[in-house]
């Protein structure tokens, strides 16, 4: 196969991706301007090359590679990134997926994007279909702007049908090795506190019920969902279907790690200012990735929580 294309492949769901497509034998450009993601997550290969760009200056520079494949995961993300530059969340998510999307439909290549659960929207009370109405938020609330922006991908994405042969997965909360909390990503939070034995913040009440998979599960299903004819033109939930409140949680960490840290309880009003919004539940139907490709067993949360303190361990020693 020609090489294959992952943009964000320097960001944590991508660098895993880039290590299961070299356990494949394939050659792979990685396309990431480093704005979340590192350098250092890109395994060094005589396979992977980095450019360190962003995807529109990567085009216009006058690329005209043909690619086996193509993974589209670079975007905006992380709760506190898009309620503190909206605009850019969406110029970044839309204007680039555009001119990628356009560029990889000469050549009909077939390509994986990454979305997410919350083209969804406000919920209700039961797990995400495929098929579901999106609802959301009124405009003036920031954080809709990243479910607004993902969801014009996917129309992007099937309006260019014809032409270019695509899936697009819509990722539920993914964790594990190498997620930072930096931007606002609750697991990564909660085990950085916890080693540290300070407050582990629970924003809102702690009530609301999220799925968290193990991105080692998750990157083994994009390629086989990429290379499955029945997953074309299609949106694909993917992620785990238990549920966990965010306070038992916050707990579980604590108790993983034989942390000492207190859990401290803030409303969503001191966090993120008033008018912001967030899902009591967010738990998605997975029967139609089962029914494309099967999903692997999931990996116990516990060991989820074990591996990324040890890799936060290992990071904060350098
Ligand atoms: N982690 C999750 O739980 C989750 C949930 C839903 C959706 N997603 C989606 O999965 C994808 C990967 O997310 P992640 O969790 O690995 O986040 P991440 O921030 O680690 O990865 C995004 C990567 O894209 C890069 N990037 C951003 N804008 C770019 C641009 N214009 N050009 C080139 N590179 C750019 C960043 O530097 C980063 O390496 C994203 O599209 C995200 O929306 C993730």
């Amino acid at each position: 196969m020609s090489r294959v294309l992952v943009t964000g492949g320097a960001g944590f769901i991508g660098s895993h991706l880039v290590e299961r497509l070299l356990d494949q034998g394939l050659s792979i450009l990685v396309v990431d301007d480093l704005s979340t993601g590192r350098k250092e997550q890109v395994p060094v290969h005589p396979k992977v090359e980095l450019v360190c760009s962003n995807v529109e200056q990567w085009l216009s520079s006058g690329t005209n590679e043909e690619f086996g494949e193509a993974y589209h995961l670079a975007a905006a993300v992380g709760v506190r990134k898009v309620v503190e530059d909206p605009f850019g969340t969406i110029i970044n998510n839309v204007m680039e997926t555009a001119g990628l999307l356009r560029y990889l439909a000469k050549s009909s290549t077939p390509t994986l994007l990454a979305s997410t659960s919350e083209v969804y929207g406000v919920g209700h009370g039961r797990p995400f279909q495929e098929t579901d109405d999106s609802v959301y938020g009124p405009t003036t609330v920031a954080r809709w702007s990243y479910a607004h922006s993902k969801a014009v991908d996917e129309h992007l994405a099937f309006a260019l049908e014809q032409e270019l042969p695509s899936v697009v997965v819509r990722f539920f909360n993914t964790v594990g090795p190498r997620q930072r909390g930096d931007w606002g990503m609750v697991l990564p939070r909660f085990v950085q506190a916890a080693l540290a034995n300070a407050p582990i913040e629970v924003h809102g009440d702690g009530n609301q019920k999220r799925c968290f998979a193990d991105v080692r599960d998750i990157v083994d299903s994009l390629p086989r969902l990429l290379r499955s004819p029945d997953a074309r033109g299609l949106p694909v939930n993917l992620g785990h279907d238990e549920s966990i409140t965010i306070l038992q949680l916050a707990e579980l960490v604590r108790d993983v790690l034989n942390s000492e840290s207190s859990i401290q309880v803030l409303p969503y009003t001191e966090v993120w200012g008033r008018g912001f919004q967030d899902l009591q539940e967010r738990i998605p139907d997975l029967n139609r990735a089962r029914n494309l490709v099967g999903l692997p067993p999931s990996r116990p949360l516990t060991e989820t929580i074990q591996d990324l303190a040890d890799c936060i361990r290992t990071e904060d020693s350098k």
